[in-house]
């Protein structure tokens, strides 16, 4: 019999996760929950509210604050909402990357996003990515897969991905090294470390288009729902 499976999508930082999640959750008829949008939604309130200065947050009142947050999605586009605002655009820009990795290391808000991400998943039937949803999050998940791709492949695609929309004045310097400083950052902070699962079908997908990553991982997919 085939059952609703969760699906855990973890790597370093634009390797191509949410595209391969979103894509897969498309197919199978799943939920896609991208964690990383929770983390970047949750700097973006903090930084409106001024308690960014440049290096860390004001703990005291983040901590305090931090009941006032609410990130949801909106179920038609899939866009990112922050106590009902679409911010899908204003999270994905290189001014609340750094933020958003500082942010993801303090404890009480793993706390409060871990919690709700497990809500989101419970039922099975989801596609999440992120950095700890193997690991952490998730750690029954009937599959998980731990993407990566060159960082010189990754650094390319986030800049592809930048002067898309529009971009035109941040270097393939800065996205390298917004990359650089980040990948260091989630690999060593203390609490939920990216790491690679020990059960984790590792996919490597530098040389892998968009369509032929889906394939492979489709039929992983399809493979595990009938166990
Ligand atoms: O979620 P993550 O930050 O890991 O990456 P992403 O936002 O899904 O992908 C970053 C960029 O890489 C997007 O513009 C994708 O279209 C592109 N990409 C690609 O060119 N080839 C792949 N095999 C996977 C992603
Ligand atoms: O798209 P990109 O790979 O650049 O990053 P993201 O997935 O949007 O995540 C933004 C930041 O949130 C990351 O740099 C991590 O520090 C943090 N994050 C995390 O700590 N745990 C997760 N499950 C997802 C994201």
């Amino acid at each position: 019999s085939t059952k609703q499976i969760q699906i855990a999508i973890d790597g370093y930082s634009a390797c191509g996760k949410s595209t391969l999640a979103r894509a897969l959750a498309k197919e199978l008829g799943y939920t896609y929950v991208d964690s990383g949008a929770m983390y970047r939604a949750v700097a973006l309130f903090a930084m409106r509210r001024g308690l960014w200065d440049g290096e860390q947050f004001e703990l005291d009142k983040l901590r305090e604050e931090l009941d006032g947050v609410l990130v949801t999605f909106d179920p038609k586009t899939g866009h990112t909402l922050l106590n009902g605002e679409d911010v899908e655009s204003e999270i994905r820009t290189l001014e609340v990357s750094r933020p958003a990795s500082v942010v993801a290391s303090y404890d009480f808000v793993r706390t409060m996003l871990v919690a709700q991400q497990r809500r989101l998943g419970e039922a099975g039937g989801i596609v999440m990515d992120g950095r700890d949803i193997g690991t952490a999050v998730f750690p029954e998940a009937e599959l998980k897969i731990f993407l990566t791709a060159s960082p010189k492949v990754r650094a390319q695609r986030r800049y592809d991905e930048l002067r898309g929309k529009g971009d035109q004045t941040t270097t393939m310097e800065m996205v390298s090294a917004d990359l650089a400083d980040r990948d260091y950052r989630d690999s060593h902070r203390a609490i939920n470390p990216l790491r690679q699962a020990e059960d984790a079908v590792v996919i490597d997908n530098s040389e892998l288009t968009i369509d032929e990553q889906t394939q492979v991982a489709l039929q992983i997919a399809r493979e595990r729902e009938q166990k």
